[in-house]
């Protein structure tokens, strides 16, 4: 698990390093991919590389590699690291220049890849979670590292006994501090719609066609913080977690506390959508 990618290098994490002038260091000025390679294997690849080129289009980072080479580097990385249950994290920072908060052109960017073990999981997982302020700023649909506000965020759930901050912007939910999330009312799924206010995940995406694939009603509409309190379910996604299931919101439980039956129903249709989505790549 400890080799990683940097620049064009294969080499041990321990050895990495970049400059201290790099803008990802002193601007938080990049972005990044988390990619799942369970049991070795990616999933969903090509989304989450094409996720990093609208990352780095809309921050004016000319893109460094092309998709073949992304892939191979990527691929490269899971051999050497004899990789099972892992993810990629990939980060793309606009690279070393003198410190000045308007940016040169023609600098080179810095490319950093390293495996993560994915956390383990049986069965469907219970959470609990808060609400919080979204404070973050106007881009969250860029997957930028200037993290600081989510990092806030979580660390606030967490220092509160939860996994997750579920973040509020006047009166309507966006999205997890590092998750989507889906509100379910009586078998009707509903999701906050696309936008700047969110990240486009590709686990969200991925449920939403599994979802509607097995004739299950999927609606992506504004969702009022008021109707956070009397859902049957919420559940949040991402990359690393798939779906997890929260059986507490602000200290009250989520439906009955007890049966969350579509959370079920909803990892079952995302591992048949994946294991669809493999077979035909
Ligand atoms: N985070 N929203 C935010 C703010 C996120 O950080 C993430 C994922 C998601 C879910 O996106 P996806 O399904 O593509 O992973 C939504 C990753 C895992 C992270 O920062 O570690």
């Amino acid at each position: 698990m400890s080799t990683c990618y940097l620049n064009g290098t294969y080499l041990d994490l321990s050895e990495a390093r970049v400059s201290v002038l790099d803008r990802g260091f002193i601007f938080g000025d990049a972005v990044y991919e988390v990619i799942p390679a369970p049991g070795g294997r990616f999933f969903g690849l090509g989304e989450h590389l094409a996720r990093l080129e609208r990352s780095l289009a809309a921050v004016q980072i000319a893109s460094p590699m092309s998709a073949e080479d992304w892939c191979g580097i990527l691929h490269e990385l899971l051999v050497r690291n004899a990789a099972g249950d892992v993810s990629v994290y990939l980060q793309v920072t606009r690279g070393v220049a003198e410190r000045d908060h308007a940016f040169p052109d023609n600098i080179r960017p810095t490319v950093f890849a390293m495996c993560k073990p994915l956390p383990a999981q049986q069965g469907l997982t219970r959470v609990s979670a808060i609400t919080l302020p979204d404070n973050r700023w106007g881009r969250c649909d860029i997957k930028s590292t200037s993290l600081l506000a989510n990092v806030l965020l979580r660390n606030e759930a967490v220092r509160r006994g939860c996994y997750e901050a579920v973040l509020v912007r006047d009166g309507l939910l966006t999205e997890g501090a590092a998750s989507n999330v889906f509100v379910v009312h009586g078998g009707l799924v509903r999701t906050p719609p696309l936008g700047p206010g969110l990240l486009a995940g590709v686990t969200r995406e991925l449920l939403i066609t599994a979802l509607r694939r097995d004739g299950c009603s999927v609606q992506e509409v504004d969702i009022g913080v008021e109707q956070l309190v009397s859902a049957d379910e919420i559940w949040l996604t991402s990359s690393s977690r798939d779906l997890v299931c929260v059986d507490t919101l602000d200290q009250q439980r989520v439906g009955d506390g007890e049966h969350y039956p579509l959370a079920a129903t909803a990892l079952t249709a995302l591992a048949a959508e994946r294991r669809r989505r493999d077979s035909a790549a």
